[in-house]
């Protein structure tokens, strides 16, 4: 038995999934989805062997082979992370298993929302998040990024409604009060970027080959906020290739969404809260859309090696940003990452956890929820630009490149990495101390820096409270900048000073909006409040909910407003988020 993923059962001594048939029924009534999952393996069985599934809180009603002979299966002891696993036990010469059942209630890669959670409030919304182990709660199957299928889908939903999947669509048909919705995914996907949604959607064309899709009434805001797409497709295809997934469409989720976007294939999830009306967060848009390279075609193979992912891709968004908005943007975008980078690692330190700061993780016993932080995306990022530095920028472009096509539609660890770098380059890892990076926790005080002369004006701003005329020109990515880098000793009087100024508390830029609530917070102040509590009340994306209850939580004065808050948006929460802040606030 050799398991190629700490949080899968699957084995490699055993059947692999190659392609899925998944028909299911989503009842809104139950929270559940009825389905069916058939999984055809690459090739039959050889002789009789046992066939592990990944599974959570599922409810099984039959397993048969392809031709409906039942076969034997029992579950499998179940585990606090991995979920509650199956053993099916197939006979030789077999094909393909298939499964019929319902989902639990509490699917963890699922958020059903009343119509009182969406946009238009007349209809319920349903939607999926797989990365990283959430896939096992939909569906029965090998839940790793170290095997791929394509797959087709069906999907019967209310009449009325529309079924949206992370695939090609193929057709619909209206049958008494249900539309049942045909999708298929031709290119091999790890499990995790199986996604769809439900609800009252609508969409309009960006370019030829990218549309939004969003509730009506965000619509024509969704598609001024993102018109520019078919730019950052042409930027990106020239640095990394031709794009490979045909269509780049999006959809812009209910607020309760936990991340500011999901990479799914074909269709890109984002939070409502890039709609700032001045497209200052498109750089979520770029970051999604380098997935389509580094992750979704080259695919770490399991989350231990997460920064192969998320590392190559904030590089690769900042490549993209540049060469639309210039190295001052990207080195801004650079200058904010470090930010998170120092305080995250300083919170790995302080929990006494450093091994997660390292690039190559072990996560044996570690949900990949809790785990996860920016280390891997900023460390990332660092080591990749300091290969940059060290080999020149036209060299960098064609190693990165040539990873990309070596790698396409295969899963990667960091020995890939460490082996397809150094035969390409021979000596370049050692001149940055590449395994330093990867193999040890903290940043290396080597470690690039962004530079920048609009960085430059905003640091020597920071703990002063600017004229208006000295900082007209500044955009959102400088205000969040001056606010992360004011002292935490401001006072009230500061405080209020600068709100009235610069409107902080009503700022449509969450991110310049969640840099003062914390910056109040982190001052001592109370006068935010309100604000704050209205923030967690609206928006789920965990990366403003982790930061926001955490610092309530740091001080005894509002420890209990934490908790509180926590109570009270509880039901609202989508599950990841639930699991997460709960663990936080130490439930
Ligand atoms: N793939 C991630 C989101 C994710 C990671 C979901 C791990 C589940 C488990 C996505 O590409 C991402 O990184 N989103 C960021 C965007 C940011 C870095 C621009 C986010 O949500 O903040
Ligand atoms: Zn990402």
């Amino acid at each position: 038995m050799a398991r190629p993923d700490p949080h899968s059962v699957t084995d490699d001594a055993q059947p692999t999934t190659r392609h899925l048939e998944w028909d299911a029924v989503v009842e809104f009534a139950s929270k559940r989805l009825t389905a069916t999952a058939t999984l055809h393996f690459k090739e039959a069985t050889k002789s009789a062997t046992p066939f592990d599934l990944d599974a959570r809180a599922l409810e099984i009603d039959t397993v048969t082979d392809l031709f409906g002979a039942a076969l034997k299966w029992e579950a499998l002891p179940i585990d606090p992370i991995l979920g509650s696993p199956l053993r099916l036990h197939v006979p030789a010469g077999v094909l393909g298993v298939r499964l019929s059942y319902r989902t639990g209630p509490d699917a963890s890669a699922l958020q059903w929302l009343e119509p009182s959670q969406t946009h238009g409030g007349k209809q319920p919304y349903l939607f999926s998040q797989c990365q990283a182990i959430h896939a096992r709660s939909l569906i029965p199957c090998q839940d790793t990024p170290a095997r791929r299928v394509s797959y087709r889908a069906s999907m019967s939903v209310p009449a009325g409604l529309i079924a949206v999947m992370a695939a090609a669509p193929l057709r619909s048909e209206v049958k008494a009060d249900r539309t049942t919705f045909h999708f298929e995914m031709p290119q091999v996907i790890p499990p995790y970027l199986l996604a769809f949604a439900v609800g009252e959607l609508a969409s309009k064309d960006l370019s030829p080959r990218s549309r939004v899709w969003s509730e009506p009434g965000l619509l024509e805001a969704a598609a001024w906020e993102f018109a520019d797409v078919e730019r950052h497709l042409t930027a990106a295809e020239s640095l990394f290739g031709a794009y490979d997934w045909e269509r780049f469409d999006l959809l812009v989720m209910p607020p309760s969404f936990p991340y500011g976007g999901m990479e799914n294939p074909r269709l890109t999830f984002l939070t409502p809260t890039l709609l700032a009306g001045d497209r200052s967060m498109v750089n979520v848009v770029a970051h999604e859309l380098a997935h389509s390279w580094t992750g979704n075609l080259v695919t770490n193979v399991n989350a231990e090696h997460f920064w192969l992912n998320e590392g190559f891709t904030v590089f690769a968004e900042r490549r993209i940003l540049e060469a639309l908005e210039g190295r001052e943007v990207s080195e801004m975008h650079a200058a904010l990452g470090r930010n998170d980078l120092d305080d995250s690692v300083a919170r790995f330190e302080k929990a006494r956890t450093p091994e997660l700061t390292k690039l190559r993780t072990n996560l044996t016993g570690i949900d990949p929820d809790e785990a996860f932080s920016v280390v891997p995306y900023e460390k990332g990022y660092l080591l990749l630009r300091a290969l940059e530095a060290a080999a020149g920028r036209e060299k960098f472009d064609g190693l990165l490149k040539s990873w990309l096509t070596t790698h396409r539609f295969g899963s990667v660890n960091t020995d890939d990495f460490i082996s397809h770098f150094e035969t390409s380059a021979p000596g370049l890892l050692a001149k940055v101390n590449a395994l330093k990076w990867i193999d040890s926790p903290g940043v290396p005080s080597d470690a690039p820096r962004a530079t920048s002369a609009r960085l430059d004006a905003v640091k020597a701003m920071a703990g002063k409270v600017p004229e208006v005329n000295e900082v007209s020109k500044w955009s959102a990515i400088e205000w969040q900048l001056f606010l992360e880098w004011s002292p935490r000793t401001l006072t009230a009087d500061q405080l209020a000073m600068l709100d009235s100024r610069f409107h902080f508390s009503t700022a449509k830029n969450t991110e310049v909006h969640v840099a003062w609530l914390l910056l109040s917070l982190q001052c001592g102040s109370k006068v935010v409040l309100p604000q704050v509590e209205a923030l967690i009340g609206r928006v789920g994306r965990m990366k403003y909910l982790k930061p926001l209850f955490a610092a309530l939580h740091a001080q005894p004065a509002t420890a209990g407003f934490a908790k509180q808050l926590f109570e009270k948006n509880n039901a609202r929460l989508h599950p990841i988020a639930r699991q997460v802040i709960s663990n936080m606030l130490g439930k």
